[in-house]
């Protein structure tokens, strides 16, 4: 196991009624920027639920923050904040509400163009914030994580800082209920990329780790078939503890990690506007088997432990658990091809240059995945 620092302080609040907590979480006196997406939370009545706990407070809405935040709303929304002398951020709704707010955060006290703070300059101060999750998948809802999306540039691009983790995070499966289809969808896929991106590498004895991981990896698999249920609590409960756990930190500490999945997806969503779990169901089980030597170890253990294959012919566990995987995600009702979507033969030409202009030119945990390697791999998904 490698040395690790593991913190963190995000409080949650999980269960049925838990918004009722909202008021005494948020620190008084504040002036607080209540954000929001396109309306989901006025038709599910989380809305209602949140001006009630906001009615002793002094607050301040803004909505219509995208699915994939875009960063000019973001900055109407630090305009705003500016101006309004808020002291507290509330984000109300998915990963990209939350994202949002996390930006927000940092770029209201700002002092330089916060573009930058996406192009890597650090973020050493930012406004407190707190969190009513309505759709668990990303986990930002207690990581230090944040991707903004510039579509006239065609990039989204990501900043991390332990200034914007929320300070709480409340959590109450029922406020799910109102997830169609296709985020449910989204709900199960994302996290479980989570969990494989910090686990499938090289082993490092990391035992609470890989087993916390193999545990969210199954559990996810198990609550896959019956998330559409609708209004199951324990099935909701479960799949949004496992999301938050899935990246909270906790099963990446002092372990090597692979983000390429991720990276290369984030591209496919700013180049097709493609969900980014999609990206996720499509790149992965290519990288997989693209990789499949230098992952060998970790994939043996994956297919035993995970999928319960049996490792005496290696080669063909491995095989079948990549196998198994992309089946997994098809049997939720997922595309894992991009012509499915209709994307077409440029697409590998396309990444390759996006990954080359946000610098990223070695991926993946032996920094071997240069943006030609990914861009065979694009070519294996289509
Ligand atoms: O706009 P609203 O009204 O909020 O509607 C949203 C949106 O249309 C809707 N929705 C959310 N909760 C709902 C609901 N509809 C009905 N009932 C509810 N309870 O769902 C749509 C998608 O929401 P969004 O927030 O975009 O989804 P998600 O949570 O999957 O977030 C995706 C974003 O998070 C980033 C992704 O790249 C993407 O931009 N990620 C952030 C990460 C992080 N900060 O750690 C890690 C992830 O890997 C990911 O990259
Ligand atoms: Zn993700």
């Amino acid at each position: 196991m490698n040395n690790f620092a593991f913190h963190n302080p995000t409080l949650i609040q999980f269960g049925e009624a838990s918004i009722n907590k909202l008021n005494r979480l948020i620190p008084k006196p504040a002036k607080v920027l209540f954000l929001y997406g396109s309306g989901s939370i006025k038709k599910n009545g989380v809305y209602d639920q949140v001006i009630e706990q906001l009615k002793h407070s002094d607050y301040v809405e803004f909505s219509g923050i995208e699915a994939n935040p875009e960063y000019h709303t973001a900055m109407q929304a630090i305009e705003l904040g500016r101006q309004y002398g808020t002291t507290f951020i509330l984000a109300v709704g998915g990963g990209s509400v939350v994202d949002a707010g996390k930006f927000i955060a940092a770029g209201i006290p700002f002092t330089s163009d916060p573009w930058d703070i996406l192009c890597g300059t650090r973020v050493s101060e930012a406004l407190p914030m707190g969190c009513v999750l309505t759709l668990p998948a990303t986990g930002s809802e207690s990581n230090t994580s944040a991707i903004l999306n510039r579509s006239e540039l065609k990039q989204k691009k990501a900043f991390s800082s332990k200034c914007v983790q929320p300070q709480f995070a409340i959590l109450d499966p029922t406020v799910t209920y109102s997830l169609p289809r296709r985020q449910l969808i989204n709900g199960v896929i994302d996290p479980f990329v989570h969990v494989i991106e910090q686990y499938l590498t090289y082993p490092t004895n990391a035992m609470v780790q890989d087993r916390f991981a193999e545990a969210i990896m199954q559990n996810l698999i198990e609550l896959g078939p019956s998330v559409f249920e609708p209004n199951n609590y324990q099935i909701r409960a479960n799949l949004m503890w496992n999301a938050t756990q899935a990246l909270s930190g906790l099963i990446g500490a002092g372990v090597p990690q692979d983000w390429s999945t991720h990276l290369i997806g984030h591209e496919l969503t700013a180049l097709y506007e493609l969900d980014h779990a999609a990206t996720l169901a499509i790149v992965l089980p290519r990288l997989m088997a693209t990789k499949k030597h230098q992952k060998r170890d970790k994939l043996l253990q994956y297919a035993e432990r995970v999928w319960q294959l049996d490792s005496n012919d290696e080669e063909q566990a491995i095989d079948q658990a990549i196998e198994h995987t992309e089946s997994f995600f098809r049997s939720l009702g997922m595309k894992t091809r991009l012509s499915e979507y209709g994307v077409g033969d440029d697409a590998p030409e396309r990444v390759k240059q996006a990954l080359i202009n946000n610098g990223y030119l070695q991926l993946g945990e032996h920094r071997d995945i240069t943006p030609e390697h990914a861009a065979d791999i694009i070519r294996q998904c289509l």
